[in-house]
């Protein structure tokens, strides 16, 4: 398959170490404006994942799980922005002026349970499913939606 088609990566992750690599890898290609989705059930992985994107952008504040606000903001060679919509039945109204408003064009977005919002999520983005739980392996999928996005997928090892 040529660099051209190739729109998705599939990795097996056997432990949290391994996941913070991907992070680290993927925070390399991370540019402004980008949105990046972290799909997966409870428990999959998907803050640690966070974390070690913040780390590879230079984040050194401690990125946490944003329970109870629905946008955390951190400072690393780029703004990050931490996204986590559980609570959320159903975000689609709230967010229905859109996700990426003009302070979040500066930096990159990650958001947690992206499920919450399908019907307003842009297509230019980048999917990162976590399949897995408990003390199993992850396999991990990473989905450029747009061709410009596909950078992600040349970092990863
Ligand atoms: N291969 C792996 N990759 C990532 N995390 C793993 C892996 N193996 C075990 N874990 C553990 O799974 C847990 C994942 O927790 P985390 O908070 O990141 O999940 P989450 O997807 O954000 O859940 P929630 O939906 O509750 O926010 C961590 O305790 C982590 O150490
Ligand atoms: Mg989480």
């Amino acid at each position: 398959m040529s660099a051209h088609t190739r729109l998705e990566r599939r990795i097996e992750s056997p432990d949290p170490a391994a996941t913070s690599a991907l992070g680290l890898a993927l925070a390399k290609a991370a540019r402004p404006g980008d949105l990046i989705c972290l799909w997966g059930d409870l428990g999959a992985g998907k803050t640690h994942l966070a974390k070690s994107i913040g780390a590879g952008i230079g984040v050194t504040d401690t990125i946490a799980s944003p329970s109870f606000i629905l946008m955390a903001e951190y400072v690393g060679r780029l703004p990050l922005f931490h996204l986590d919509l559980y609570r959320l039945a159903d975000a689609a109204d709230v967010l229905a002026g859109g996700l990426i408003d003009d302070r979040q064009s500066a930096g990159v977005t990650l958001v947690e349970w992206p499920d919450r919002m399908v019907g307003v999520l842009p297509t230019e983005r980048l999917d990162v499913f976590i399949d897995g739980a408990g003390d199993a392996s992850r396999t991990i999928t990473v989905r450029a939606g747009t061709p410009a996005l596909q950078r992600y997928l040349d970092v990863i090892p």
